[in-house]
């Protein structure tokens, strides 16, 4: 890993938190070979780790990104599934991928899953709403309180599961990030209700310092009726 930014004389004008993360940046290879692979954050290795290991996107899959900005994993789906079959959500703004339709929405709003049922069935013959994958890379800004910022997690990750179990095509999948250890047990006992088959994978481009896990859960049994 190219240590050449590490005394980085810039980074002296922030605060203490935010020379580390900018020396992490500096320093990270995922950073460095995402720029160079014209990918939209170092993010989207993560889904191609787990692509690779679950064999989940494939021609004219239907895929939900939540949590979508800047793009990484978006970008990566589009290019698997085909043009106009990837719905993608963020609070934030993200900048125009060729054939994702994208929302700036707040997924915990009320109107939210209107919205998304909604975008689905816009999608051509798919007229159900329906969709095949339903991804959560959302992670809301960390307080530094380990214990907040795993309920926070927890919180969107339960919604999106919820969501999940409304509009999923039934054999689809669902991928949510988490962060390991704590009061999961109930997503778990909900996964495991619901899917044929739920893993923990941490990809390698997943900093290995950090708490963030992802889980697997493929084989939806049943949809909900709304
Ligand atoms: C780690 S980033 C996602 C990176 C993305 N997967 C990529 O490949 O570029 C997490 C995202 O979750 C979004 N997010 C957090 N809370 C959200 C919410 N309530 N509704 C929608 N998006 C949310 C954040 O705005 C942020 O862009």
């Amino acid at each position: 890993m190219p240590q050449k930014y590490q005394n980085l004389k810039q980074s002296r004008k922030f605060k203490k938190s935010s020379q580390l993360w900018l020396r992490r940046q500096l320093n990270d290879e995922y950073v460095e070979k995402a720029k160079i692979m014209g990918f939209r954050s170092r993010a989207s290795f993560k889904i191609i780790e787990i692509d690779e290991k679950f064999k989940i996107f494939k021609k004219n899959k239907i895929v939900v990104d939540l949590g979508s900005a800047p793009g990484g994993w978006s970008q990566y789906c589009v290019d698997k599934v085909g043009h106009n079959n990837v719905l993608a959500i963020d609070l934030l703004p993200m900048p125009e991928i060729a054939g994702v339709k994208f929302l700036q929405q707040d997924f915990l709003a009320d109107d939210a899953v209107v919205k998304i049922q909604q975008s689905l069935k816009e999608i051509p013959y798919n007229s159900k709403g329906l969709c095949d994958v339903l991804m959560s890379d959302m992670a809301s800004n960390t307080m530094g309180d380990q214990t907040t910022d795993h309920l926070r997690i927890i919180g969107l990750l339960e919604e999106a599961l919820d969501l999940s179990l409304k509009i999923l095509k039934v054999n689809g999948c669902f991928i949510g990030k988490i962060f390991q250890g704590g009061s999961s047990d109930l997503i778990l006992k909900k996964l495991r209700g619901n899917f044929s088959q739920v893993r923990y994978f941490k990809p390698q481009s997943s900093r290995q310092d950090s708490a963030e896990t992802y889980l697997i859960a493929t084989g939806f049994k049943q949809l909900q009726s709304i």
